[in-house]
């Protein structure tokens, strides 16, 4: 059925902008006094409440409370919500001043998760994953990637990727799953890298094809994971089988962007570790360069160059890379919001990097509010767009729809 959404004080649509580079705030289009008609899910009108009304008489509207800044929904592309236990070990140990060496070798690293992630039982993977997305939706995330990459085993990998797909019946916002069997050689696997990889690529993403649980693969490219080498292989592979690639790049040391680059993947994740050299590259290439601000402050490392990436023409993406080693916050608006202080983003670059150009990386339409749009949506309690990043993620949205309907 047919309804109009409104009157809001401003509509932040995020139509007519370039998918790369840089963004000023005056390219922002604002609609005052705004009102969605929307029908079947879908955006049909975005415009000015009155006259919306006047033209459409004797319909259904859903009147929302003054004042509201409308946005589209996030868009988190890259995240690791589908997980058992937890690592506040590591924090502790992190924020003491251990290394990463010191924490692997008390137990700790990805492969702690691996092990409590094995030893949850699917329901409960999707009860904790249910959980994770909703909260994620009640601060405005609509569409939230998930990664498998803790299970690391032809089972285990496919118990992840199925709790994915379940949990994704059981929430509003909707889920994109990515296998990420290729996150580590995990440590009960007798042969070698090459071998690991062979094995993923001979057994398990056939299986993952067969079964439709999911188009996207991705690899944690990186001295201590998977090398350049094998990677460039096992990539080549993997798109050969027609999926699409994205790649965790430059975390620590550069390597992983070029071979992105050279695979054509859709997105490079990370990049905390790109030179001038590989932001050059990634801004020449279709590629969106994925920032991920949650795992530098869980971390307590450097930014991925955000700014230079955009003035080099890039599209640049902010993902909140949740999950329980790295980046266990979760807040993707609070995670950007104080990101683009110290990197100097303007508002109109983070709410792109938030919405549209989020969904390049997972190669969707979306993130505009725009006839034949889904309408997925958040409105703030705030009269004037520039408030939300000003609360730096204090400020949640009061009402977030997805389809049109209030999630
Ligand atoms: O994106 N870098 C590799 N993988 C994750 C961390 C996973 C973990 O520590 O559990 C990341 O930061
Ligand atoms: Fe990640």
């Amino acid at each position: 059925m047919k309804k109009l959404i409104g009157p809001f004080t401003q509509i932040l649509p995020l139509t007519g902008l370039p998918l790369k580079g840089a963004l000023k705030d005056e390219q922002l289009h604002l609609i005052a006094n705004g009102g969605v008609l929307v029908e079947n899910g879908l955006i049909i009108e975005v415009s000015d409440f009155e006259e919306l009304r006047k033209a459409n008489s004797s319909i259904q509207i859903e009147e929302v409370q003054s004042p509201q800044v409308l946005l589209p929904g996030f868009i988190d592309c890259h995240t690791h919500i589908c997980f058992g236990g937890n690592r506040a070990k590591d924090y502790s140990m992190r924020i003491a001043g251990k290394t990463y060496l010191e924490i692997a070798k008390a137990g700790g690293g990805i492969w702690d998760t691996v092990s409590q992630t094995r030893a949850a039982d699917e329901a409960m993977l999707v009860e904790t994953l249910v959980q994770r997305a909703n909260r994620h939706l009640a601060e405005g995330v609509t569409t939230i990637e998930v990664k498998s990459g803790y299970g690391l085993s032809l089972q285990e990998e496919l118990k992840q990727l199925r709790a994915i797909k379940t949990a994704s019946a059981q929430t509003k916002a909707k889920l994109v799953p990515t296998c990420l069997a290729a996150h580590m050689v995990p440590k009960d696997f007798t042969g070698s890298q090459e071998e690991y990889l062979q094995h993923v690529v001979n057994d398990l993403l056939p299986v993952i094809k067969q079964q439709n649980l999911t188009n996207r693969v991705d690899i944690f490219i990186e001295q201590s994971a998977i090398n350049v080498e094998n990677a460039l292989v096992y990539l080549n592979r993997a798109k050969q089988m027609g999926f699409d690639i994205t790649v965790h790049a430059d975390q620590f040391t550069a390597g992983g962007s070029a071979v992105a680059v050279q695979v054509g993947a859709v997105s490079a994740d990370h990049l905390e570790a790109s030179g001038e050299h590989e932001i050059e590259l990634l801004a020449d290439s279709n590629i969106v360069a994925v920032t991920l601000p949650g795992a530098s402050m869980g971390l307590g490392m450097p930014y991925a160059p955000a700014r230079n990436l955009l003035d080099a023409g890039a599209c640049l993406a902010i993902a909140s890379d949740w999950n329980p080693g790295s980046a266990p916050m979760g807040d993707l608006l609070m995670q950007a919001a104080v990101m683009s202080a110290s990197e100097k983003l303007s508002a109109a670059e983070v709410f792109a990097g938030l919405t549209f150009r989020a969904a390049a990386a997972l190669k969707m339409e979306g993130g505009i509010l725009a006839p034949g749009m889904p309408a997925d949506m958040q409105a703030y309690p705030c009269a004037d767009y520039r408030e939300i990043l000003y609360y730096q993620g204090k400020l949640k949205p009061v009402q977030v729809w997805t389809g049109g309907d209030k999630a």
